[in-house]
């Protein structure tokens, strides 16, 4: 990672987020449980928030949970009487991210579904459930399509979608990679460009995380 940009991202967090201890003490346990520092920065967790905030959303769907960090940002989003849903399939991950949303305050909004995203998708859809006002996609980035497809199911129009990941040090744009994750990506697009539902965008990102970047979409009203 160049010089500056982690640095420029804790200064970002020093004036506009502050000390978090139910963030800090979150990503604590996610180091000592073994988990992989994946999570979106404090700075991109909070412009999901500030997204959920400013659609007024309060149903909100997750594909990809880790210990809850991203999760933690959208719940506290959510008016009293909003709800979250969010997708995992490794039970560790799950346990984890119950005990972090349990400390943070938010585990009574907060439904971990424990299983292969697809296949919990396919029974939300099938069970007529949402719709959502907010759908994040961050899991297995080959599945992405599929992800997309249930959160055009699962979203009100006006809603909203955001995917994790999207640029991957400029790995996207590479018409030779064979990696599975950058063509799950590049599909990603595709579809999203193919889809009349989507109004969309993204938008790169360097910090503490690196060089990657954010898909946003809204959908449409029919
Ligand atoms: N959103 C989190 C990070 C998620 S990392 C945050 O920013 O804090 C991706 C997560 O997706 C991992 O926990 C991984 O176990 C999970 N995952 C991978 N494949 C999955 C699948 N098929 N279904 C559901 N979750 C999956
Ligand atoms: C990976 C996954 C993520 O969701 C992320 O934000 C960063 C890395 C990964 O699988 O390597
Ligand atoms: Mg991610």
């Amino acid at each position: 990672m160049p010089t500056g940009w982690g640095e420029v991202d804790a200064w970002i967090a020093e004036h506009l987020i502050g000390d978090d201890t139910a963030l800090g003490a979150a990503l604590a346990r996610n180091a000592a449980e073994g988990l992989p520092a994946i999570d979106v920065s404090a700075a991109q967790g909070k412009l999901l928030h500030v997204l959920a905030r400013s659609i007024g959303a309060w149903r909100i769907l997750e594909v990809g949970t880790l210990g809850g960090y991203s999760t933690t940002w959208l719940a506290r989003a959510l008016p009293g009487h909003g709800v979250l849903v969010t997708l995992e399939i490794d039970p560790h991950h799950a346990e984890v991210a119950q005990a972090n949303l349990g400390a943070a305050g938010v585990g009574d909004k907060v439904e971990i579904r424990v299983g292969a995203a697809l296949q919990t998708l396919s029974h939300m859809e099938a069970e007529g459930e949402g719709p959502f006002d907010l759908v994040f996609i961050d899991a297995d980035k080959p599945n992405n399509v599929a992800y997309l497809k249930a959160a055009l199911a699962l979203a009100r129009p006006g809603g909203l979608i955001v995917v994790d990941n999207v640029v991957r040090e400029g790995r996207v744009i590479d018409a030779a990679s064979t990696d599975p994750a950058v063509l799950g990506t590049c599909a990603l697009f595709d579809a999203v460009a193919a889809e009349p539902r989507l109004t969309a965008t993204a938008i790169q990102t360097v910090g503490a995380k690196g060089w990657d970047g954010f898909l946003i979409a809204v959908v449409d009203s029919e």
